[in-house]
């Protein structure tokens, strides 16, 4: 538990946290996505309203029910997502970037259906804006707490994303872990900070995780949150 009487440790603070997967479209019927559930994100945001915080929660397509106390701002593609952030970003206390971005979509969005021909096809992709190393490039005061899901070498890679997209904390998950991953309620985290931080926690429910990662970081920042 938080180890100071005050409850709510986040009041006064805009909190803004991105969950769920993006939705890429081909054409009117199709998209380019994966099997994120949103659901830590989901966990994060509940957590931050608990603890007191302006929480805004910028989600792609879950079917999740809204957390109590929380604003949704419901987003379709990467593109969509970067713009309802960014509109937040200035005035936050604390970014976490739960969802999992498409780093691809395709090329061209296809206005009528595309219909099948003979043989095989192919859909050419470009790179999707990478939101977090924009928001890093971009930080004044703000605390950023990006995600990592890997399936190898998962502490190094996540010390790699903390530091090539400028970010003060990194969660990363091993999603090979039978407690962790996409669509699973519980996961297996090691938080990482840039100075030096490395706390495995031991595999508990996302709910139960994301506030313990959200007191963790709290009292490690007290100073910039007082
Ligand atoms: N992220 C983002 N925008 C993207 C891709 C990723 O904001 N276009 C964010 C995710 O929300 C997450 C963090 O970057 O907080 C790490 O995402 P991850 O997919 O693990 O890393 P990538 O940098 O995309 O690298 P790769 O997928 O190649 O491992
Ligand atoms: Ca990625």
């Amino acid at each position: 538990r938080f180890a100071t009487p005050n409850e709510r440790p986040l009041a006064g603070k805009k909190v803004v946290i991105t969950a769920g997967p993006t939705r890429e479209r081909i054409d009117p019927v199709r998209y380019v996505s994966n099997f994120s559930s949103g659901k830590m994100g989901y966990a994060m945001a509940e957590a931050a309203a608990s603890l007191g915080a302006t929480t805004i929660l910028v989600s792609g397509p879950v079917g999740l029910d809204k957390p109590a106390g929380v604003t949704v701002i419901d987003v379709e593609s990467a593109a969509d997502m970067y713009a309802a952030v960014r509109a937040h970003y200035k005035d936050a206390s604390i970014v976490i970037k739960s969802a999992a971005v498409a780093d691809y979509r395709p090329k061209e969005i296809h206005t009528q259906k595309m219909k099948k021909k003979d043989g095989d096809s192919v859909i050419e992709l470009e790179r999707t804006t990478d939101i977090l190393k924009s928001l890093g490039e971009m930080k004044t005061e703000q605390i950023l707490v990006g995600f990592a899901a890997e399936t190898e070498h998962a502490v190094d890679y996540g010390r790699g994303k903390l530091e090539s997209k400028n970010l003060d904390y990194i969660i990363v998950n091993d999603v090979t872990d039978p407690d962790a991953g996409f669509g699973k309620d519980t996961n297996v985290v090691t938080l990482l900070s840039r100075k030096g931080m490395h706390q495995p926690f031991e595999a508990m429910p996302k709910k139960e995780l994301a506030k313990v990662l959200l007191e963790t970081i709290i009292k490690e920042e007290s100073d910039r949150l007082h």
